[in-house]
């Protein structure tokens, strides 16, 4: 951890996708686990590692120069639960719908796979109409949670030895989906090829996930964070999955996680792309997603905003307001740590997550608390860290509001 900037001879790795020479374009400094909430004793052995993103000019992927091991994220205690937005709730009920309505409507007895099923908010709307799925999730607290509601799950991360198991018991797949998933696979040839082996010869492939042009205009770095070892455009995952005879032939704009999009392959090969994935693809290289200056005005807007964010804090302390952090959420740990955001500057973390109670933020060590310390006491100014929820939280807070208090994000 000693050498935090950049030296390009010595940070030199083989792309996960196409195995070039790649190297960080920056470095957001030494960052720990982003879902790791922590208790005080545990402050000592904290983990900590190098959050540098990297853009392949190969293949075009953008990805995290280094990857903490798996098992340190996605384990029996991983604090992540889906279903804690009512909104998150209503997407997933209607991507089923859609789901249904556009590719499953004419089979008789169809078979859907959901890779990283986490508490089984999407699969539940499988399990309700009573279709044959399969859920397969790493962390086995929240496999157990999507039990309670009908969802069937098998606990082991998605590979060569998981697919021979379900190949055996249930045979190849209609669907194989997944939501907010694939971006945190590293080997992610090794899974596209175990995909494409899993899906019949009719098969699709959805998946979505957090969209690098939004990520690249809002400047919302905080997207970046251990466990999204890859950041997706439409033009990258085109260059992954066709190698696997998987044909992109859709691509549909989400409103989630501050941004997705949805992109839709099939095994059917002489299916046509859709003219809104050919305008998506368009808009991708208007923005020039494929060359490296991108990725250097990304840097210098990174920079800036941390100044920016910075001196507004230090301005709302001169000002002896009360500022606490609103939502735990795993995007916070970076821009605390990038910023080096302490409990100097937000007093606490207000989360409605039962596990991260008592707890302090990884790397900043401010304390989280539950939703009734913010609720019950005068807070001047929230800081915005789930700012993918605004639309869900402002009808939350209107009192908050109506009490002059203040919302504020890094955006
Ligand atoms: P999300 O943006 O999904 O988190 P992440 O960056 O980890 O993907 O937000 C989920 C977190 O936000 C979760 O810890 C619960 C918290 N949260 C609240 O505390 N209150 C709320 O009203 C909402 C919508 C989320
Ligand atoms: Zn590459």
């Amino acid at each position: 951890m000693k050498n935090l900037t950049l030296n390009k001879n010595k940070n030199v790795r083989k792309c996960r996708v196409c195995s070039k020479n790649i190297s960080p374009f920056m470095t957001f400094g030494k960052m720990p686990i982003a879902n790791a909430f922590l208790k005080k004793k545990d402050f000592k052995k904290e983990y900590f590692f190098n959050l540098m993103p990297c853009f392949c000019k190969n293949c075009y992927s953008f990805q995290l120069f280094k990857q903490p091991d798996p098992k340190k994220m996605f384990h029996k205690n991983y604090a992540f639960f889906s279903k804690t937005s009512k909104n998150m709730r209503i997407h997933f009920e209607d991507f089923y719908k859609w789901i249904k309505k556009t590719y499953l409507l004419k089979k008789k007895t169809p078979f859907v796979i959901e890779i990283g099923s986490n508490d089984g908010i999407l699969l539940e709307n499988f399990a309700k109409k009573g279709i044959k799925h399969l859920g397969i999730e790493p962390s086995a607290n929240v496999a157990k949670e999507s039990a309670k509601n009908g969802v069937n799950t098998l606990v082991g991360f998605f590979g060569k030895n998981i697919i021979k198991k379900v190949l055996s018991n249930y045979g190849k797949a209609d669907m194989v989906v997944l939501a907010n998933v694939m971006c945190h696979i590293p080997k992610i040839n090794e899974v596209a090829k175990s995909i494409s082996e899993i899906l019949n010869k009719e098969g699709y492939l959805i998946f979505e996930d957090p969209y690098l042009l939004d990520v690249l205009k809002k400047v919302s770095y905080d997207q970046i964070y251990d466990e999204h070892v890859f950041i997706f455009s439409a033009l990258s995952v085109k260059n992954i999955f066709e190698k696997y005879d998987l044909k992109l032939i859709d691509a549909i704009p989400q409103e989630t996680h501050g941004g997705s999009m949805r992109y839709v392959f099939t095994k059917k090969l002489e299916i046509t792309e859709s003219p809104r994935l050919k305008r998506i693809l368009e808009k991708e290289k208007k923005y020039k997603i494929h060359k490296s200056e991108t990725y250097r005005n990304f840097k210098k807007n990174c920079e800036f905003s941390k100044v920016n964010l910075l001196k507004k804090l230090q301005k709302l302390k001169k000002l002896k307001k009360n500022v606490v952090g609103y939502a735990a959420t795993s995007k916070s740990t970076t821009i605390l740590n990038y910023c080096k955001i302490n409990k100097n500057l937000i007093n606490f973390i207000t989360d409605t997550t039962p596990i991260k109670h008592d707890t302090f933020s990884p790397g900043m060590h401010i304390p989280i608390k539950p939703y009734k310390d913010f609720s019950e006491i005068d807070v001047d100014t929230a800081f915005l860290f789930a700012w993918n929820h605004k639309k869900e939280i402002m009808k939350k807070e209107k009192k908050f509001l109506k009490k002059g208090g203040v919302f504020l994000t890094h955006l």
